[in-house]
């Protein structure tokens, strides 16, 4: 199993492209399942889900050729209408062929995603959803059974979601597409990866009017043709060098970023004392380091607020920031599990409930630590940069689902991190 060992002490310089959005390269992927023709996307980043969902798509039997950051998919000849277990308990996104699938075959098994390690995780309204439009829906062994109703088409429906959830929201805005009628997503979520989902839809012949609002309305059509589409610039892996940069100090301009998604993260950096510049395309960011941060509270909610895929590398710059910080998370129930790794380097963290209070100190030092998910090990990485020594991250795996090549980005603008092949 890889490992990353990380050097702390080097300031960062220079600058750095921003790769394709994980979790919108996922969604669009799926999309592909909508149409006979050709699907041509790009800047897909090169990541280890993405990997995942092109194994499941080709296994329902979509052609999927893949160039670099180019992915090129035909859904031609589907025959395999399931998402098997082995590849769902891998990857909870999987869950996004459902919606595609009900819409054009008229059936769909996709297996429960089960237990996650940053909370419950359901996916009960995805299937509430699908169920106003007609959709019959049995859970059996394990799997999700769903059939359209007789005419084989779903219908148009509205829809109110008991709470704002974004795979949801690009389910039933995949399965509406192709619904007979008029579909209205009410509380739908907002996130910028909804509307570049749209995008694409849109370019295949979708009419969806509303994405990135609350209130999408989508207009069924019979079909949807092939289409080109290039995936949004990731957010979260700019928002995770900004605050990599934040902690470390140094100068680094992000190149192909899009500074608008990035709203509430960057009023945070500032208020904690980085500087910031923005253009259409690029944000540069220059920090004296750590030392001269102040402490800042946040409270992860739904876009636009500050994201809770972002909160634990927040957490990192706050371990060694000046004063006290409180961290609030609202939307899952278990995603602190970084914080005791956090304290193993030195960090002075404390869960109250939803909030961990974080008293900054001077210096984190290097030890042996695990990555428990994604972003902890994103929020580990930038607290290894900062501490005094080496600092090990195990079960590095987690970063490689959603960060493309994390080292050697940071490898250029001259932290010091290496991976350990084991
Ligand atoms: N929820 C339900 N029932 C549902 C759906 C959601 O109770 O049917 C709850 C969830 O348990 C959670 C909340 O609603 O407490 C919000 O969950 P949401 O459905 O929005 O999350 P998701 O769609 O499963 C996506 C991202 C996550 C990101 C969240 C929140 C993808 C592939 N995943 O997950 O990304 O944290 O939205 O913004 O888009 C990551 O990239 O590290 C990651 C976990």
């Amino acid at each position: 199993m890889d490992k990353l060992i990380v050097t702390g002490g080097a300031r960062l310089r220079g600058e750095l492209e921003v790769s394709g959005a994980k979790n919108s390269a996922l969604p669009i992927l799926c999309a592909s399942l909508l149409t006979a023709d050709t699907v041509v996307l790009s800047n897909v980043p090169r990541l280890h889900d993405v990997a995942t969902m092109l194994k499941l798509l080709w296994r329902m039997g979509v052609e999927a050729e893949r160039d670099g950051h180019k992915v090129t998919l035909r859904g031609d000849r589907i025959s395999f209408l399931e998402a098997p277990y082995e590849l769902v308990k891998t990857m909870r996104a999987s869950i996004l062929v459902l919606g595609p699938m009900l819409a054009r075959f008229g059936q769909a098994r996709v297996s429960l995603p089960g237990g996650c390690a940053i909370g419950q995780r359901p996916v009960d309204q995805h299937i509430k959803g699908l169920q106003a439009m007609g959709a019959e829906i049995e859970i059996e062994q394990g799997y999700i059974n769903a059939r359209a109703p007789k005419s084989g088409r779903l219908h148009g429906a509205r829809i109110v979601t008991d709470m704002v959830t974004v795979t949801g929201t690009e389910n039933l805005m995949m399965a509406a597409v192709l619904a007979e009628g008029e579909t209205i997503l009410e509380n739908a979520a907002r996130e910028p990866e909804i509307g570049d989902l749209a995008e694409l839809l849109i370019k295949m012949g979708a009419k969806i009017v509303g994405a990135g609002t609350d209130r999408i309305v989508i207009q069924g059509v019979e079909s949807l043709r092939g289409a080109e589409h290039a995936v949004m610039p990731d957010r979260i892996e700019t928002g995770t060098f900004l605050c990599a940069v934040a902690a470390t100090g140094g100068d680094v301009v992000l190149r192909a970023a899009r500074p608008e998604t990035l709203d509430a993260v960057i009023d945070k950096l500032r208020e904690a004392g980085a500087d910031i510049d923005t253009g259409p395309d690029w944000i540069q960011i220059r920090s004296a380091g750590a030392e001269h941060m102040k402490a800042v509270s946040i409270r992860t909610a739904e876009y636009p607020a500050f994201p809770t895929d972002m909160q634990a590398q927040f957490m990192a710059l706050g371990c060694v920031s000046e004063g006290t910080s409180r961290v609030t998370e609202t939307i899952f129930e278990n995603r602190f599990m970084h914080v005791q790794e956090l304290n193993r380097l030195g960090a002075n963290i404390e869960i109250e409930g939803k909030t961990a209070v974080i008293q900054g100190v001077p210096r984190l030092s290097g030890a042996a630590v695990m990555a428990t998910d994604l972003r902890a090990s994103a929020g580990l990485v930038i607290s290894g940069l900062v501490a005094e020594g080496d600092t090990t991250i195990d079960r590095i795996y987690h970063l490689d689902r959603g960060y493309e090549q994390m080292e050697k980005k940071l490898s250029a603008i001259g932290a010091k991190i290496r991976r350990a092949s084991a």
